[in-house]
């Protein structure tokens, strides 16, 4: 596991809005803040960048694909709702409760049938222990160091989710260079000199990935999708 700094996202620089932090991850206040501006910058999906919007397409089929024929599905940390409008769009058998901490994050998809938004933490958010067919988390596992993303992965398993897709944007393939990388930023952080950045996340190796999830408690894992930038992990109970 490696970890990660950033310094903008949907080109909206984080210095506008926080002080950033090279040594604390971004948590709640951050994201809270981060999506203040965004809705200031932006109105609609039409506002946001196309070649965003196109590769969000892209993994929404993927997970529509493995969906199938499966009709209750939990989305955890959905963010804005992009994909789950496209999955409510192209398939009318799909019921979508879909779960975002930050607080009316997903203002432009609250209002479209067969989807239930719940603002809060998977699972305290959900009212009781509601059936799902399958649930996913598109680009969250990054927010996680390895204690919180077992914590994360058995509270799924806990609630009862048979099968569960883990969508990482953040996966790296290990290499010394990157190694190397990793340490040479370490030492430019302790002398101060690393700044401008926000610590964002982790990234992990498809090695790591199956290795937390199968101690998890899951058993059936299988990579589905793999690009330069994204991976879709299967676990089955
Ligand atoms: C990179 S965004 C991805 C959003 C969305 N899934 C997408 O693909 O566009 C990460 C999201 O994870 C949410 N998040 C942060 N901590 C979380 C947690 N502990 N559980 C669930 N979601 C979390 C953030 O609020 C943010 O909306």
């Amino acid at each position: 596991m490696i970890k990660s700094y950033q310094k903008d996202w949907h080109g909206i620089e984080f210095s506008q809005f926080a002080k950033c932090d090279v040594n604390n991850i971004a948590g709640k206040d951050f994201y809270d803040k981060f999506y203040e501006t965004f809705f200031e910058k932006f109105k609609s999906f039409n506002d946001l960048e196309k070649n965003w919007i196109t590769y969000k397409n892209q993994i929404a089929k993927v997970i529509l694909n493995e969906i199938n024929n499966k009709k209750n599905i939990l989305s955890i940390g959905c963010g804005i709702g992009i994909v789950e409008k496209y999955l409510i769009e192209h398939s009318s058998k799909i019921n979508l409760t879909a779960v975002e901490p930050s607080p009316n994050v997903s203002r432009w998809v609250k209002n479209l049938e067969r989807i239930n938004i719940k603002d809060g933490y998977f699972p305290d958010v959900l009212d009781s222990k509601l059936n799902f067919d399958i649930a996913y988390a598109n680009g969250v596992d990054y927010v996680f160091n390895n204690a919180e993303y077992q914590v994360f992965l058995k509270s799924i398993v806990d609630y009862g989710i048979k099968e569960l897709l883990i969508i990482s944007v953040s996966y790296y393939t290990p290499s010394f260079k990157l190694y190397f990388k990793a340490i040479v930023k370490n030492i430019l952080i302790k002398m101060k000199l690393y700044r401008g950045r926000q610590f964002w996340g982790f990234n992990r190796s498809i090695k790591e990935q199956f290795g937390a999830i199968k101690m998890s408690g899951f058993k059936n894992i299988s990579l589905v999708y793999k690009s330069d930038s994204t991976i879709v992990i299967k676990a089955k109970t």
